[in-house]
């Protein structure tokens, strides 16, 4: 391979954004300036997505006018309501969020309008409805009644309660907070990148969504939490957890939750996530995961100095909380739109086509014969 291919675009810096800040470096990460941590400590939220989306935290009027809009939208089409109750049942829940964004796209009054007040109300729509077609699909496919969104409800509130009927305790609604928090926003990874590229071409927010949530799917990136509980079930007591890292270590396989493309000395979200982590498994009387977590990390930073990622806390975490597995990266989804939406409306304000080169090493050029002389 020629020294100027940067395969995976490693290192390479491809735009400038005032977004976030990863800084590996210091082991820190910022949204708009400010710090996740201090965001998950004294925010909800519907705040942190504000902040996002306008560039700076909201007063308390304009997080009202903020909450009531996504308290109105957060309700689908009856059209939507029916193509989900249509899905296979099998589907996996990323798909079905795939395709609710598709429609949600279909549906809009201003899909082909990309300036940015009409990107705003899109992206707030977006926000809004996401949630609700992954939990109406939830119960759905359980054979359960969709449960209609509630104005009442907070954001989270709102998931769990359209999900399971209930909401659970304030202390479980926090960790699901913080969760959605830290998965709200991460620079130029490669679902956002996907977003942006998409965007370049001076395409829909719908479309630019619609082909991030395809690209977080991937094991390598947000399907990581899943990858994560599957892992943990296998091992499924603690006394097993180091017979099987060893072992898995020894057959080098890749270890899910583990590693990251920008953070080699630990991943900045960790911390708190496993804080949160802890509480929820406390509350749960379940320390069952909490003790697999730890054995596996010990052996993965000893052996291997691979620190976890954010996926690995979040996996168990939702787990405990009583979602399906397959739901954990649908919930990273709900969250990430805000980061999405926050980078196609900077890649709209600045746009330049996103067009790299590549170096040719096919065929050598070759003549045409005729199909009855091949
Ligand atoms: N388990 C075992 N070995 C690993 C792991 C892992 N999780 N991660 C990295 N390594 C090893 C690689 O095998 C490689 O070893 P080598 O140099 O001997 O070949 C070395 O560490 C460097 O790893 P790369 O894969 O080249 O690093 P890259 O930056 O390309 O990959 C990635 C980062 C894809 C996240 C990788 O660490 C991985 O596959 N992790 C597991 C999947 C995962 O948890 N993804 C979630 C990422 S966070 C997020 O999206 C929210």
């Amino acid at each position: 391979m020629s020294d100027e291919i940067k395969k995976g675009l490693l290192g390479i810096v491809v735009d400038e954004t005032e977004v976030s800040k990863v800084m590996p470096e210091i082991n820190s990460l910022t949204y708009r300036g400010y710090a996740a941590q201090d965001l998950c400590e004294y925010c909800r939220f519907e705040e942190v997505a504000y902040l996002i989306l306008n560039k700076d935290l909201p007063n308390s009027i304009q997080l009202r006018k903020f909450e009531k809009e996504e308290k109105n939208n957060r309700d689908l089409s009856k059209n939507l309501y029916e193509i989900i109750k249509h899905m296979p049942k099998k589907s996996h829940p990323m798909d079905v969020a795939r395709t609710a964004v598709s429609v949600m796209g279909l549906e809009d009054k201003e899909t082909s309008d990309s300036s940015p007040e009409a990107n705003m109300r899109k992206a707030l729509r977006i926000f809004s409805k996401t949630p609700t077609a992954l939990a109406a699909f939830y119960r759905i496919r359980s054979g359960k009644k969709i449960i209609k969104p509630k104005k009442s409800l907070s954001f989270s509130e709102n998931f769990f309660y359209m999900c399971f009927g209930k909401v659970p305790q304030k202390e479980i609604v926090k960790a699901f907070d913080v969760s959605l928090i830290l998965y709200a926003e991460h620079s130029f990874n490669v679902s956002t990148f996907t977003a942006r590229t998409i965007t370049s071409s001076l395409s829909d927010i719908h479309g630019a969504i619609t082909g991030a949530i395809a690209s977080l799917k991937g094991p390598l990136h947000g399907g990581a939490n899943e990858e994560v509980m599957h892992m943990m079930k296998k091992i499924k007591k603690p006394a097993n957890a180091l017979k099987w890292i060893n072992n898995a270590l020894k057959n080098k396989d890749v270890v899910m939750g583990f590693g990251h493309r920008v953070y080699k000395s630990g991943d900045s979200r960790v911390p708190t996530m496993r804080e949160y982590f802890g509480k929820v498994a406390k509350i749960k009387k379940d320390k069952t995961f909490e003790k697999i977590y730890d054995i596996v990390e010990k052996v993965m930073i000893k052996e291997k100095n691979i620190h976890p990622n954010v996926d690995y806390p979040t996996g168990p975490t939702y787990h405990l909380m009583g979602f399906d597995t397959d739901f954990f990266t649908p919930i990273f989804v709900i969250s990430r739109i805000t980061g999405w939406s926050a980078h196609i409306m900077e890649q709209h304000a600045a746009n330049k086509l996103i067009r790299p080169l590549a170096s040719y090493k096919g065929n050598k050029h070759r003549k045409v014969m005729q199909l009855n002389q091949r």
